[in-house]
């Protein structure tokens, strides 16, 4: 059983189709990114995974529960953190904590409020008011209130928008552990990177619409046109260097600045060829590393293509 499975999921706000004709699966156990540029269609669609609004058509089940029948039992087992996640202000981090765990009937509600403070880093902030939290420890509370019920499948939209770089940082780590402990995580972003860095899989969403869904890796390669690149940092690199690699079976093109070497070839196992040619030619190698193109040059690529063919 898939954890999120939609099927043609569409919704529209009079004449704005919101989401349209969205068709994606999570598989249980991983982290599947969710990105898109700022109304594409996200918060949207996790409103009505989360039964907040209905599609206006198309089906979908989360953790093998109907959005339209079961929404009970989807909030029940599912962990949410909202785009703008509210707290009563006046009361400590733990007081919110405690507050919402009662409300969805948590036992041991004191004992498991330190839990979670502490699995989200707010240990020793716990007594203080939230109205002084700063805004990435207001997430990290949202995320602990979404954990309360110790949920299998954690929603999180856009978790780290407006968080400085130490902030964001945290919030990737605290998601990079929860994996750890088998969450299955719906991740919303519109931060690139920060997508790379966390997720399995990658579904990118434009004008409500789903047009990549790959494995993070497949869908960087598929990018390079099956390609990958080896950056290799040489000393005395020179023309007949350049010449020599051009001349290995599986090498696509060589690209030089300064004191790096960019080779294209077909399958990044040639690093090994690439070295040897050029340690046998005098040449001084002092790295070779595979580089992956980023999301970011990916996503731009994506979503221009798509324009184009709009
Ligand atoms: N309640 C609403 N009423 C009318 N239009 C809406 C409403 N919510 C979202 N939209 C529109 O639907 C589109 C998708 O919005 P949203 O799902 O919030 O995008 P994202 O979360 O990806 O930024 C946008 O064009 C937005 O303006
Ligand atoms: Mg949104």
């Amino acid at each position: 059983m898939n954890a999120i499975e939609t099927h043609g999921l569409t919704r529209d706000y009079g004449k704005v189709v919101a989401v349209k004709d969205l068709s994606l699966s999570v598989k249980p156990g991983t982290v599947y990114g969710f990105l898109g540029p700022n109304g594409a269609g996200k918060s949207t669609t996790i409103h009505m995974l989360m039964g907040f609004i209905k599609p206006t058509s198309g089906s979908a089940s989360v953790m093998g529960y109907d959005i339209k029948t079961q929404h009970y039992e989807i909030r029940k087992i599912t962990g949410y953190l909202p785009e703008r996640p509210a707290f009563y202000d006046d009361m400590s981090g733990r007081g919110n904590l405690e507050y919402f765990g009662k409300l969805i009937g948590i036992e041991d509600v004191e004992e498991r409020a330190l839990e979670l403070l502490k699995l989200v880093g707010l240990e020793g902030r716990g007594e203080d008011r939230v109205k002084a939290y700063s805004h990435g420890m207001r997430q990290r509370l949202g995320i602990a209130i979404a954990l309360l019920g110790n949920p299998k499948l954690l929603i999180l939209d856009e978790p780290t928008t407006g968080l400085d770089p130490q902030g964001s940082h945290d919030i990737r780590e605290l998601i990079k552990k929860l994996k750890g402990e088998n969450v299955t995580i719906f991740l919303s972003s519109h931060i690139l990177h920060e997508v790379q860095e966390v997720s399995d899989v990658v579904g990118i969403i434009k004008d409500g619409r789903l047009i990549v869904e790959q494995s993070i890796s497949e869908f960087l390669r598929s990018m390079e046109g099956g390609k990958s690149i080896v950056q290799v940092t040489a000393s005395n690199f020179d023309d007949s260097h350049v010449e020599l690699l051009k001349k290995i079976k599986g090498v696509c093109g060589v690209s030089r600045n300064d004191g790096r070497v960019e080779v294209v070839v077909d399958d990044p196992a040639l690093a090994e060829d690439i070295n040897i040619a050029l340690v046998n030619a005098g040449c001084r190698v002092r790295g070779l590393t595979e580089v992956m193109p980023t999301l970011e040059d990916a996503f731009l690529k994506v979503t221009a293509d798509s324009k184009e063919e709009a």
